[in-house]
């Protein structure tokens, strides 16, 4: 499967909004991406697209003086295991890394397999907990996990 990955942009707001949607229980509109990358401090992200611009997956990211967050990060679930989580975030490293950053962090549910196994292959260590941080659809409470790549800068 080809495909690309450039910075995030204006133009692809409403297509993430969508892969958002099918992806988060809570999803966020195509303005609050418009918000975020045009008018929120810090924040920049890349996204995956095949070559005539179909969304497969993105992330976006914050970067305030020392420390990058990763906002969110989300691969459309026909393109899963196939490199595109993994390709985001080591582009994500690269770019945060030539801004300076010392450590990149990050928030998971507990229970987010998927997304843990990821991490773990990345490298990235825990560094706290946050007690039932996640309130589910069926009401039910998950705690977040912090993690944390420490970046030699
Ligand atoms: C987490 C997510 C971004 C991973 O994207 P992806 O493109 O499938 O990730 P990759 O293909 O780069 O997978 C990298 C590794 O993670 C692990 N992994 C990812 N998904 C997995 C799964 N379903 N089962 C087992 N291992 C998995 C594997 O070790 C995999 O490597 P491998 O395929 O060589 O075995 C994707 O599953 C997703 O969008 N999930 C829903 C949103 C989400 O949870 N976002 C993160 C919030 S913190």
């Amino acid at each position: 499967m080809d495909y690309k990955i450039v910075p995030f942009d204006f133009e692809i707001c409403e297509q993430a909004s969508i892969l958002h949607a099918s992806v988060f229980e809570r999803p966020w509109s195509k303005k609050e991406f418009e918000v975020l990358i045009t008018a929120s401090p810090g924040v920049f992200g890349f996204k995956a697209t095949s070559l005539e611009e179909h969304l497969y997956g993105f992330i976006l990211l914050q970067y305030i003086i020392d420390d990058a967050e990763i906002l969110t990060l989300g691969v459309l679930e026909s393109h899963r295991r196939q490199g595109i989580g993994t390709a985001l975030i080591k582009t994500a490293i690269k770019q945060i890394f030539i801004k300076g950053a010392k450590r990149l962090l990050l928030e998971v549910n507990e229970y987010n397999k998927e997304a843990l196994l990821l991490y773990k292959n990345l490298n990235f260590k825990a560094y706290g907990r946050r007690k039932n941080y996640y309130l589910l659809n069926d009401k039910s409470q998950a705690d977040a996990l912090l993690l944390e790549i420490k970046l030699n800068n």
